[in-house]
């Protein structure tokens, strides 16, 4: 039987008993196939890498070695986020790699959106590299590889085009000579997400809105500055928080914000202030291939504005993108 095929008799996995058995049959799975071995993996902190760990604690518990790479392009708080949650909740074996300088490095002066995306991934297959080097005695690699990209990657070999190269930073290299563990595989993402609240996983973290591999680097456009970076963190913290406390967290699919390397005049305690402009997009889709944008109420849109202008420094105008995709893709690089 081709293992990566999702049988036609397999349930679709919509309730926490149905997760709970999911799960107590691939501890059996990868205890029979890791048996004393150790395991290494790539927590990015995204959904299915976080299930996948979650899932290989409580099947092997230390023998699980996680690797969290923080290449200086995530969200405000995210890499902390991962340590408490996986090192001081879960008591993962989890080693913390802070490669921001050597990121940003890589990337200083490349505005190309596509050499961006081919820097941070291989500078992300370099760290790692480095670090599993580092451990001794693995045999095994896990991967959240989940259903949806087993079919992407059957597309792809029969020839479609991709509009971007969507470099996921989980993408290893093709010379590892380590087996692959893969327990969520034949699961979409829903499933997934179920999976991950029987685990125990915070809600937030399970629904946690998809974040593209290479991070804040394709929202931080043309060639990233650490000023313009760190602005971009800070506006889109704050548009996280509004949307959290306006209720449409859970409603609207993906939602950030965006800094584009323009500055325009505009005015500060009575003084010239040039700034970058935060270009907000909100949007919804099923399959990201094609996408609305979520209509936000005017009333939170001035909120925001008025905490980004006032709190950011170097932003001096708010934009919303009212794009859907096509023409615009969700991404603006
Ligand atoms: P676009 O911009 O192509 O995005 O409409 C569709 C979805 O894919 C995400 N995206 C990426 N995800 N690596 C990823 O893992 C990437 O390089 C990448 N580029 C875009 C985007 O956030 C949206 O959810």
């Amino acid at each position: 039987m081709d293992s990566n095929k999702r049988p036609d008799t397999m349930a679709r996995i919509t309730t926490k008993e149905l997760a709970e058995a999911f799960i107590d049959e691939q501890i059996k799975a990868v205890r029979e196939q890791v048996g004393d071995k150790k395991v290494l993996l790539a927590l990015s902190g995204g959904v299915d890498s976080s299930v996948v760990a979650a899932l290989l604690i409580k099947a092997i518990g230390k023998q699980l070695v996680c690797v969290h790479v923080n290449h200086g392009l995530m969200r405000k708080g995210e890499s902390e986020n991962v340590i408490e949650v996986f090192r001081n909740r879960l008591d993962a074996n989890l080693v913390y790699v802070d490669a921001t300088d050597r990121f940003l490095g890589k990337l200083e002066n490349v505005s190309d959106p596509e050499q961006k995306r081919k820097i941070i991934g291989a500078e992300f297959i370099n760290v790692f590299d480095e670090e599993s080097a580092k451990l001794d005695g693995i045999s095994f690699l896990a991967q959240g590889t989940i259903y949806p990209d087993i079919l992407e990657s059957i597309k792809q070999a029969e020839g479609k085009k991709a509009v971007k190269s969507h470099h996921n930073v989980g993408g290893l290299p093709e010379d590892m000579e380590m087996s692959l563990v893969e327990p969520i595989k034949l699961l979409f993402k829903d499933e997934v997400r179920v999976v991950g609240e029987a685990l125990g996983l915070p809600h937030e973290m399970v629904y946690r809105q998809p974040f593209p591999g290479p991070g804040l680097g394709v929202r931080c456009l043309g060639a990233i500055t650490r000023d313009r970076l760190h602005a971009l963190r800070e506006a889109d913290a704050i548009l996280r928080e509004e949307f959290d406390k306006a209720g449409l967290a859970g409603k609207v699919w993906q939602y950030f914000v965006v800094v584009p390397d323009m500055k325009s005049v505009g005015v500060k305690d009575d003084s010239r202030y040039e700034g970058w402009p935060a270009i907000i997009r909100a949007v919804n889709t099923t399959d990201a291939m094609t996408a609305t944008i979520e209509e936000l109420p005017y009333s939170v849109l001035h909120k925001i504005t008025a905490r980004i202008t006032n709190e950011v420094p170097g932003i001096n105008r708010v934009l919303y993108d009212i794009t859907p995709k096509p023409t615009g893709t969700i991404e603006w690089e």
